[in-house]
């Protein structure tokens, strides 16, 4: 027996009068006046059926059986709906099937929430059944939408000549900054492989291959502090190319994107897209994911302050440091209990406080400390900051790196209160030019900001021995909106090289060749000059779809505890599985992992 001849959102009046079969689930029930009208839903749509008793009483008797997600098969008539009963909102809203037989091809408890569009109902629910939420419009055309995404880097990618290639999920740890997730040997008591936190070592290995453009869509583990757009496993579109330089790279994950937002959005995005070095938007706009879609830029205030009275501001100056603010347009209606909010963020991040000024509508500025201002400081500060009556300034002084993140964030948080943002502006850009490496003040060592086989620019290799904070990478980002969707760099493709980076990172010549002896050996054996770049997936589909989280666009995500509520894991596991891989384990902490 063929279960269907259509889908339930496929049939409309050219169907009149055919015969067709569809097969799904009882969305709604309805009887109206001994009449049973069916919603039968599938992935596709919704179509109406109609049991009739005059038509056929048995069969009408055993439509009355029917519950919410009961699955059917259907065969009947195809009748225009009579006017005044048509469903605009329907795709097949013209038209109604008038059963003849039915299957019942298997029955359902309650669903634990409603199908419907608007269901209003917890994550976790929804997460624990999620077979079921998937079933409901949102879901489908959010896993739908993201197929179209992953098809669109495919068919792209497979047009240029890259060649798409597995690499291994039982491997050696790559380090991308996170912590591993380790998968103990049976063979090998003791010894454990990691899951990749990328594929990176190994799409190198494959340019020393000569494969000269690989990509994959590849499944990264990273066992860190999950966020909103954060995910224990992620899928990177993930590339790498030979003989190439940061131009090629662009141009190619330009257009990749180009083509992605034509095919899923059917809009054209503008190339090259724009380009800014790490320290501009760091100064700009106060982080390295800057988001264009507003202005309120960060305004520098140093040079005014080292001659005014407030010491908090001279001193800071006078140490090395900076003051920098907003101006904040229509800002002076902002509450002081609003800007002790304000202040409580700043400080938690680790400014040491928040100084305002408000500007009245003579254009003059009022605040406690406008009096440590002279008269022309007071001008000064109003110009720089592009003062309007009405508006607010914050300060932060500071040392800079710390006064351009505070004030990052304060710039988002206010945007975001104030509703400035233009949500339906999409802007896209390159961060380049970042620091090779970062400080860790808590391990008082350097760390690779990237990661350890990202390239220095050329001419700062010798600061590789004398002063690494100065070094800047071929490192780049693709930011979208504010979120990073993409991180990449031209690598290091000679051995010593390679060797002074690992040094500069406190990595000694053994720990080296422990770790990561394969890939130094294949140094040794005519690595071309490579690149690339890893676009997340899961980010990207979130941000073309619209959507808040993440786990919309995951079919079996995680919480945001790292728990999968659907198959209830992480689990123990038996004593017999754990001695065959020489594990013991120091207890039971279940309670204190709920
Ligand atoms: P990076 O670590 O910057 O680079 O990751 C690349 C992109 O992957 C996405 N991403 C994530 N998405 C969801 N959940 C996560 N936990 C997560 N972590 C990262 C982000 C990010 O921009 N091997 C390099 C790439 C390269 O150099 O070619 C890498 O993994 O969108
Ligand atoms: P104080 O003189 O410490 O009472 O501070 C006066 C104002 O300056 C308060 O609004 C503080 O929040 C603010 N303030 C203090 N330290 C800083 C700082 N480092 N940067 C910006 N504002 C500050």
């Amino acid at each position: 027996m063929s279960f269907r001849t259509h889908t339930c959102g496929e049939l409309n009046a050219e169907y009149n009068q055919k015969e067709v079969s569809l097969s799904g689930w009882v969305h709604t029930w309805r009887d109206h006046g001994g009449i049973i009208f069916i919603d039968l839903r599938d992935r596709y749509g919704i179509t109406q059926i109609v049991f009739n008793p005059d038509r056929d009483p048995e069969l009408h008797n055993r439509s009355k059986t029917l519950r919410a997600e009961y699955v059917i098969k259907v065969t009947g008539i195809v009748n225009i709906r009579p006017e005044g009963t048509k469903n605009p909102k329907l795709s097949t809203g013209d038209i109604e099937v008038f059963a003849r037989s039915m299957d019942l091809l298997n029955v359902s408890k309650t669903p634990p929430f409603s199908i419907d569009e608007d269901t209003d109902v917890g994550e976790d629910i929804r997460l624990k059944y999620r077979y079921v939420d998937i079933r409901r419009p949102f879901m489908t055309a959010n896993l739908v939408g993201r197929h179209k995404i992953a098809i669109a880097a495919r068919n792209f990618l497979n047009s240029h000549n890259f060649v798409e290639i597995e690499t291994p999920m039982l491997t050696k740890s790559t380090p991308e900054g996170a912590r591993d997730y380790i998968v103990p040997s049976r063979i090998y008591p003791g010894q454990f492989y990691a899951l990749p936190q990328s594929p990176q070592i190994f799409k190198q290995l494959l340019m020393a291959s000569g494969m000269d453009r690989y990509y994959q869509l590849a499944r990264c583990f990273r066992d860190e502090d999950l966020r909103a757009d954060r995910q224990p496993e992620h899928t990177q579109i993930d590339i790498e190319m030979s003989f190439v330089d940061e131009e090629d790279i662009y141009s190619t994950v330009e257009s990749m994107l180009q083509s992605i937002f034509k095919e899923v959005l059917c809009e054209n995005i503008s190339l090259p897209l724009p380009r800014m070095p790490y320290k501009e938007a760091m100064e700009r706009f106060g982080s390295d994911k800057p988001d264009l879609r507003f202005g309120m830029e960060l305004v520098d205030f140093s040079d005014i302050s080292a001659h005014c009275d407030f010491n908090v501001f001279r001193g800071t100056v006078d140490k090395g440091g900076k003051v920098r603010g907003l101006c904040v347009k229509q800002g002076s209606s902002i509450s002081l209990s609003r800007i002790e909010e304000l202040t409580s963020l700043a400080r938690e991040l680790g400014a040491k406080g928040l100084a305002w000024m408000k500007v009245d509508e003579n254009r003059s500025l009022k605040a406690p400390i406008v009096k440590f201002f002279s008269e022309d400081l007071q001008k000064d500060l109003l110009d720089q900051a592009g003062a309007e009556p009405g508006d607010l300034i914050l300060f932060v002084a500071d040392k800079d790196s710390l006064v351009c993140t505070v004030l990052g964030h304060l710039r988002l948080r206010i945007a975001k209160s104030q509703g400035i943002i233009d949500t339906n502006r999409k802007e896209l850009l390159w961060v380049t030019e970042f620091p090779l490496f970062e400080y860790d003040e808590e391990e008082k060592r350097w760390q690779a900001m990237h990661h350890p086989f990202t390239s220095p620019k050329e001419e700062d290799i010798p600061l590789l021995k004398t002063d690494p904070g100065k070094i800047r990478a071929r490192a780049y980002d693709i930011v979208y909106n504010g979120t990073e969707i993409g991180g990449g760099s031209i690598r290091i493709h000679q051995r010593e090289v390679q060797e002074l980076m690992f040094q500069a990172l406190g990595i000694g010549k053994e720990e080296a060749e422990i770790k990561f002896g394969f890939l130094l050996k294949a140094l040794d054996y005519g690595f071309p000059p490579h690149g690339g770049l890893g676009m997340g997936l899961d980010r990207l589909s979130m941000l073309i779809l619209n959507l808040n989280s993440i786990r919309d666009v995951i079919a079996f995500p995680k919480t945001q505890r790292a728990q999968c509520l659907l198959s209830d894991s992480p689990s123990e596991v038996s004593e017999k599985q754990l001695r065959e891989v020489h594990i013991r384990t120091a207890g039971k902490k279940k309670e204190e992992n709920k």
